[in-house]
């Protein structure tokens, strides 16, 4: 018999703090580049291509004593049923004993690693004088990633929010972001805020780009950067998937997060199969930085790429950081298995 720890969608966002997130991922890159944590492989399901699947992610990390994995599942008809296309949960397993220690929704904590994730490319990447974020997409992951930023890097001034399918979408963001970042992460320091229609003009001002789209094609041409900008591209997680020219690798300096991984599903895949970069294009993982193995960049001027899929490492991380806190402030619900 054991108990297992639950903690709803609720819970997680009572418990969960992005500064705390940001060191516990950075923490899971930092082992994974040192051999000190392992994905497994991924497995992926079609029920019914194009219309309802499921993947899980799953990995190890030795000094945590935790393994475990995450289980999303894509169905597109479930909102005519008023369910989300997309569940997802994360169960966590002590790995002396294989004793579960928790189960939690995927949902929250994606948002919350993912955003940490683009956050802390930015923040070993980027330029230290850097100002100005542009956030390309306004879906479910942007705010998170807007967030991070804003606590990972206190000079930045200004975010640029740039939806390229639909402006209202961005301006109406835009109108909204300070009060949810306030009441969403205590974001209450002084930045400007706009959108921009178009994104030449958008990516011609910016000092940082996240990408968060699903986009099959390139979304940002390599003319359009300025000197020394940094690119944290997170949208691309599947084959096919693409949001910059992939003539921007064939002079950027660019880390991944987890190599292999990011030559099937990043965005590094098209310029892969394109033959513009090959595996001494890739300066390392973003832990070999955080590690102090490598440089995050070699001088103010070049522009710099991390290519960010996530791996169930961050998802393990931060829902064992949740577990911790539910454990002290007694949230959550306990399951006798
Ligand atoms: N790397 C990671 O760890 C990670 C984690 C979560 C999500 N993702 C990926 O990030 C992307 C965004 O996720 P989300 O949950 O915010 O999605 P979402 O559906 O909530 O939002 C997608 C955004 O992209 C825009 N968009 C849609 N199609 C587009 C196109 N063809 N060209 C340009 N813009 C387009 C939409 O208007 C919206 O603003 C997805 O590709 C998702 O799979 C990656």
């Amino acid at each position: 018999m054991f108990n297992l720890n639950v903690l709803s969608k609720k819970d997680i966002q009572s418990l969960l703090k992005m500064n705390d997130v940001i060191d516990v991922v950075e923490s899971a890159y930092s082992q994974k580049a040192s051999n000190r944590a392992s994905i497994f492989d991924w497995v992926f399901n079609e029920f019914d291509p194009g219309v309802a699947d499921m993947d899980i992610k799953s990995g190890w990390l030795k000094d945590e004593g935790i393994y475990g994995m995450k289980l999303v599942s894509w169905f597109s008809k479930n909102p005519e049923k008023n369910l989300p296309s997309i569940i997802g949960v994360v169960m966590v397993f002590d790995d002396k004993t294989g004793k579960p220690i928790g189960l939690v929704d995927g949902d929250y904590i994606t948002g919350m690693r993912t955003g940490a994730a683009g956050a802390i490319g930015a923040k070993y990447m980027a330029r230290k004088d850097s100002k100005t974020l542009l956030m390309v997409g306004t879906g479910h992951i942007s705010k998170f990633e807007i967030a991070a930023t804003l606590i990972a890097l206190p000079n930045i001034e200004e975010v640029i929010i740039i939806n390229p399918i639909n402006a209202q979408v961005a301006t109406d963001m835009a109108e909204k972001l300070k009060d949810v970042l306030r009441d969403e992460f205590d974001i209450t320091r002084e930045f400007e805020v706009k959108s921009i229609d178009n994104i030449e003009d958008a990516v011609r001002l910016s000092d940082i780009i996240i990408t968060a789209t699903p986009s099959r094609k390139p979304l940002i041409m390599k003319e359009w950067l300025k000197p020394g900008t940094h690119l944290s591209c997170i949208g691309s997680d599947m084959p096919g998937k693409e949001e910059i020219d992939p003539n921007i690798f064939k002079e950027a300096r660019v880390v991944v997060d987890d190599l292999e991984q990011c030559k099937h599903i990043g965005e590094i895949e098209i310029p892969f199969n394109l033959g513009i970069i090959d595996n001494q294009s890739i300066s390392g993982e973003i832990g070999d930085i955080i590690n102090k193995k490598i440089n995050g960049r070699m001088n103010d001027d070049e522009i710099t790429v991390f290519d960010a899929t996530g791996t169930a490492l961050l998802d393990l991380v931060t829902a064992r950081l949740a577990f911790s806190i539910a454990e002290s402030k007694k949230v959550g619900t306990t399951v006798e298995l």
